[in-house]
This record gives structure tokens, C-alpha cells and sequence, in this order.
């Protein structure tokens, strides 16, 4: 289990997909359910102030993920919900704790063998504590910015840099200080500053991370549970 956090465009969508593809593990992209929630309220028109209403909305969305696409009541939305509409939505239904509880059995249920790899916000903190390896991944939001400039204009959307790193600014304050699962670095987590690294940097970065910690975590449950202090 291989959690990576991070604030948003920092790289962690990416670099989550490639460690997960290497590795061959599962891959669970959490921002994807809240940005799906997100498209479904505003289809819905349940407002994003209304935390009983959003958390009933979640518990009955029909969602899949099928070979990479993100589907709605069987539709494929996954162009759809990378819109910065819909990521500044998600990010302001995010703050409500019954939003959050209503997502947490559906992000767990992706652990699966032989590993997952899960991205977010608080996929270390919350859901995965006891995961293998927590990485906390970061950006300056120059650099971040930049990023999300070149992935929505890709993507056909168009993009203004200072409305974006407005965003962007706003984006972070909120899902840093929100009181409930908070964007923050695990304290067990390492933490990667991407913004000068290529993507192949910071995946064989967090690579070797695993495979360190793996070694160590084997060798320690090679030692007798007697000599580890457990009886
Ligand atoms: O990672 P992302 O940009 O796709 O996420 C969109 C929003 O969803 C993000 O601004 C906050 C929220 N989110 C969250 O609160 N917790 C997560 N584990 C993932 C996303």
C-alpha cells in the first residue's frame, strides 16, 4: 500500500499512475470520486452548502472506473469532471465531514492485491494510516500552476495563468485549512518537492522509497515476534 498526497497539480495524478503501472498494483485516483460527486451535484442541482444532501447524493452515485474512464450512471465523464469548475466545486463539497464519511468505505474497498496505489489528500492521514510508504508530494505553485496551464490547454479547455494560480491559491487554502481531513503530510510520510524533478525523477524517487522500506519491513518480520517484543 503506497499512499501519495499532495496539493492539487503537484504532479500526483501522474506520478501515482506510473508507480501503480511498474509496480502492477491497483490505482485509486481519490480526487476523481469528489470531482465526480462534484459533476453529480451540479447535474443534480444539490448545492454545495447543503452536507446532508451532497452526503445522500454520494451514497447513492453510481460510479465506475473502466479501463481508466471515469463513468457516471454508466456514462463516461472523465473529460468532464477535469474542468476547473468542477475541481473548485469538489474542493468546497470537500470540506463537510458527512461528504467525507460517505467516501470512505468506496476509497477502501480499491485495496485489493497485490498493492494499491491511492492519491489525495488525506489517503495517509485518513484512509490507508497503516499504508507500506506515505509520500507527501509537492510543488511551488508557479511550477504547479504551469502544469495545470499545459494539461488543460491538451485537453482542449481554455486557461488563463492568473485565474489559475488565483484558483489555485484559493484551492490550497481551502483544502489545507478545513477542519476535517485537512491537507497535510502524514507525520510518517516522506515528502518529495517536485518542482524542479521530471515525472521519471519523482516516480523512481518514490520507487526507491518503496523498495527500501519494503526490505526493512521484511527483514523486521523475519525477526522472531519474541525478539521484536511481541508476545
Ligand atoms: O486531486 P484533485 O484535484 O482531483 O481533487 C479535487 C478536490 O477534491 C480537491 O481540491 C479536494 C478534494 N479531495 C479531497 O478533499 N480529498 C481527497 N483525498 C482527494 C480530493
Amino acid at each position: 500500500m503506497i499512499t501519495i498526497d499532495g496539493p492539487t497539480a503537484s504532479g500526483k495524478g501522474t506520478v501515482a499512475a506510473i508507480v501503480a503501472a511498474t509496480l502492477g498494483f491497483h490505482l485509486l485516483d481519490s480526487g476523481a470520486l469528489y470531482r465526480l460527486a462534484a459533476l453529480a451535484s451540479i447535474r443534480y442541482g444539490i448545492g454545495k452548502d447543503d452536507p446532508a444532501g451532497l452526503a445522500n447524493l454520494v451514497e447513492a452515485l453510481h460510479i465506475t472506473f473502466r479501463e481508466g474512464c471515469a463513468q457516471l450512471d454508466g456514462v463516461d465523464v472523465s473529460g468532464e469532471i477535469r474542468a476547473e469548475e468542477v475541481g473548485n466545486r469538489a474542493s468546497a463539497i470537500a470540506v463537510h465531514p458527512e461528504v467525507r464519511q460517505a467516501l470512505v468505505a468506496r476509497q477502501r474497498a480499491f485495496r485489493k492485491r497485490p498493492g494499491l496505489v491511492a492519491d489525495g489528500r488525506d489517503m495517509g492521514t485518513v484512509i490507508f494510516p497503516d499504508a507500506t510508504l506515505k509520500v507527501f508530494l509537492t510543488a511551488s505553485v508557479e511550477a504547479r500552476a504551469a502544469r495545470r496551464h499545459k494539461q488543460l490547454m491538451q485537453k482542449g479547455f481554455s486557461a488563463n495563468m492568473n485565474n489559475l494560480l488565483r484558483d489555485l491559491r484559493e484551492r490550497d487554502a481551502r483544502d489545507m485549512n478545513r477542519a476535517a481531513a485537512p491537507l497535510k503530510p502524514a507525520a510518517d510520510a516522506k515528502t518529495l518537492d517536485t518542482s524542479g524533478l521530471s515525472i521519471d525523477q519523482a516516480v523512481e524517487q518514490i520507487i526507491g522509497w518503496y523498495s527500501e522500506v519494503r526490505v526493512y519491513k521484511l527483514k523486521c518480520s523475519k525477526v522472531p515476534r519474541r525478539k521484536r517484543g511481541v508476545y
